[in-house]
């Protein structure tokens, strides 16, 4: 039974760091003329109201897009996607990455989303209704593997799990090693949460040890609330796009550096 809804955590500081990195690699990705794969696994309900009730009373949206936005690059795409959705659906419009994707990708990608909680499913269709996106009720990862390699053969897998299910942080690097074995040129994006607890060390250990070239970009914030137990947000990539690690670099001075 899954109860993880990601509207009381939309915009928070780890969203800004995720959807920053991701809207800047799917235009690193689409400046070639060539059509592209592009896979989420974990996809939410893909637009939040942040003044939705479940969002004021956590306050994260506050803590994140709302203090973190002016200090983003001017040229951002990240920037260009947040405008378009509050021009499209009202200025408290925060878009998730299904939302994101759309924005930035083109007639000739292909576009596979997975969101297994019926609420958020029919959210998330209701809300991609004119996008040309497939979009699955079924576990994400059994999706991914299914997939991969898929056509076209460019393009990038992004996972974006609740971590609610006790086992995921103990299974996750096994799955993401058969992707990279059944797509062994795909973009595998993971996020992650950094745990006051480090809950999550031994996945990111054995995720370095899988994938010693893999891209491992963190940053950290002060909790979002007393007792949170999320100190800050990690990207770990495989295959990463060139120049990411210097774009992850930038987004971490200008937009985080004064939390360090
Ligand atoms: C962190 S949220 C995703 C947020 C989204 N990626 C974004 O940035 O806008 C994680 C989502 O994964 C869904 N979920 C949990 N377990 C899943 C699974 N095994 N397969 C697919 N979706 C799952 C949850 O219902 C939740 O909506």
């Amino acid at each position: 039974m899954l109860s993880y809804q990601h509207h009381y955590h939309a915009g928070n500081p780890a969203d800004v760091h995720k959807h920053a990195l991701l809207a800047w690699m799917l235009g690193y990705l689409t400046a070639k003329d060539k059509p592209l794969s592009y896979i989420e696994t974990h996809a939410g309900r893909g637009l939040y109201d942040l003044r939705d009730p479940a969002a004021l009373r956590t306050g994260e949206a506050a803590s994140g897009i709302g203090r973190l936005e002016p200090r983003l690059p001017a040229d951002h795409p990240y920037r260009r996607c947040l405008d378009a959705a509050r021009a499209a659906h009202g200025p408290s419009a925060y878009p998730g990455s299904p939302l994101i994707a759309t924005q930035m990708l083109r007639p000739s990608d292909r576009l596979h989303l997975a969101e297994l909680h019926p609420g958020e499913h029919a959210r998330l269709t209701e809300t991609l209704a004119a996008a040309s996106a497939t979009i699955r009720r079924q576990d994400g990862f059994d999706m991914a593997l299914s997939l991969c390699p898929p056509s076209p053969r460019r393009g990038m897998v992004f996972s974006d799990p609740s971590y609610e299910v006790k086992d995921e942080y103990d299974t996750i690097p096994a799955t993401l090693g058969q992707l990279a074995r059944k797509w062994n040129v795909g973009v595998l994006v993971l996020w992650y949460p950094i745990l006051a607890d480090n809950r999550h060390r031994p996945m990111l250990d054995r995720l370095v040890h899988l994938f010693p070239a893999g891209l491992r970009h963190e940053v950290g914030f002060a909790p979002v609330r007393a007792g949170h137990r999320m100190t800050g947000s990690g990207l770990f990539v495989v295959n990463p796009p060139y120049g990411l690690a210097a774009e992850a670099a930038r987004i971490a001075a200008t937009v985080f550096g004064a939390q360090g």
